[in-house]
């Protein structure tokens, strides 16, 4: 990297926080559907056929501080139909609040950046929104979305009234977005990494190598960066192992980089596993022998130890405190993307010390599907 312009404000400082995440799927209104009944999400707007939009249909979905975008291509034509025909459902757009989106778009551009598209403004009677996009690993892209002039609920477009009804359960307690990882191929770990540290300004929070992510058979990297403003996004790549790595039947299955999982906050993760396992989401399984290994280990904290073995709640604990965490299935057809539900009682890490377990878990799930 030679070409950095080191004049310019840094993007990372310009990002507020998450905006949104848009998930390009083969069925929104299935994906949207899924996503109310399940996880206890509510359809907030909508845009498609009804509302002027002839090739495409979007769902907004609402819980606590986060937002999801569900779109579907209505057209053979529809570009969103050839990213579902290659990568399955999948989340391309992981969007950021700024102040001014073309200052923080031209700011990575100099850096080196490359654009998704060009700042443009949508505009209808609640005021002007303004955007703009880079592009990062794989055909994820990275939204600015600046709201400052901008008093309607999400986006010129959508309807906030006479919503399409779908399928309703109540919320489970999601909060925010904690973190946000991306699988990218096979050594370019550090290449995506310098692209967050030198092009957009991120901090290294952390790094794992091979040998502390791996299982008998299968190994990763890992790198954190965050822009120290909410913000936080490990980046993983396949390593040598004695058999296919989970990131690799990622890549191999998506077609290439993209994002690997979602961990969305919550303060009640008891209640919300609860209600999540009630409502049939189903869950990595770590087995018995992992209670009674973390029981044993992490006897000195007072948790609900009976209520979070029988809800197969992993725990972990570091210097700063402990987090509580689990991992959905894959939420598409593909063994693609999935989500996280975390709770944090101090620690700032990603449940290093539950990795082994939760691998062999997916482990167990990939040989189910002849890929390890
Ligand atoms: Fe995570």
């Amino acid at each position: 990297m030679t070409t950095l312009d080191q004049t310019t404000t840094v993007p990372a400082s310009l990002l507020q926080g998450w905006d949104s995440i848009e998930f390009y799927v083969g069925n929104a209104r299935a994906t949207a559907g899924f996503l109310t009944a399940a996880f206890g999400f509510r359809v907030t707007a909508y845009a498609g056929p009804e509302t002027g939009r002839n090739d495409t249909a979007s769902y907004l979905l609402e819980q606590g501080d986060i937002r999801f975008v569900v779109t579907a291509g209505l057209t053979p034509s529809s570009p969103i139909w050839g990213h579902v025909r290659e990568h399955g459902d999948g989340a391309q757009d992981l969007a950021f609040v700024v102040d001014d989106a073309t200052a923080t778009y031209e700011s990575a551009i100099s850096r080196g950046a490359t654009s998704a598209r060009e700042p443009y403004e949508l505009t209808d009677d609640h005021g002007t929104l303004r955007l703009a996009a880079i592009g990062t690993y794989g055909e994820t892209k990275h939204t600015f979305v600046d709201r400052s002039d901008y008093h309607g609920s999400y986006c010129p477009g959508f309807v906030t009234t006479g919503l399409p009804p779908e399928p309703r359960a109540e919320p489970v307690g999601l909060e925010r977005i904690d973190h946000v990882v991306g699988n990218v191929e096979t050594g370019k770990l550090d290449e995506w990494v310098a692209f967050y540290e030198d092009v957009m300004g991120f901090r290294q929070l952390r790094h794992f190598d091979e040998h502390q992510i791996a299982t008998e058979y299968s190994a990763l990297r890992s790198t954190v960066v965050t822009n120290d403003s909410g913000v936080t996004m490990p980046l993983n790549e396949p390593a040598k192992g004695l058999k296919r790595s989970q990131i690799q039947e990622y890549l191999d299955t998506y077609r290439g980089p993209g994002v690997q999982h979602i961990a969305l906050g919550t303060s009640d993760i008891v209640q919300a596993i609860g209600a999540l396992r009630s409502r049939g989401v189903r869950f990595l399984e770590a087995n018995a022998e992992y209670f009674r290994d973390v029981r044993q280990r992490l006897a000195f904290l007072d948790l609900p130890w009976d209520a979070l073995e029988q809800l197969g709640i992993l725990v972990d604990h570091e210097s700063d405190g402990h987090l509580l965490q689990l991992f959905t299935e894959p939420i598409t057809d593909r063994p693609t993307v999935f989500i996280e539900i975390i709770q944090r009682g101090g620690a700032t890490g990603f449940g290093e010390g539950n990795f082994k377990a939760l691998f062999e878990s997916i482990e167990r799930e990939q040989d189910k599907r002849g890929n390890l």
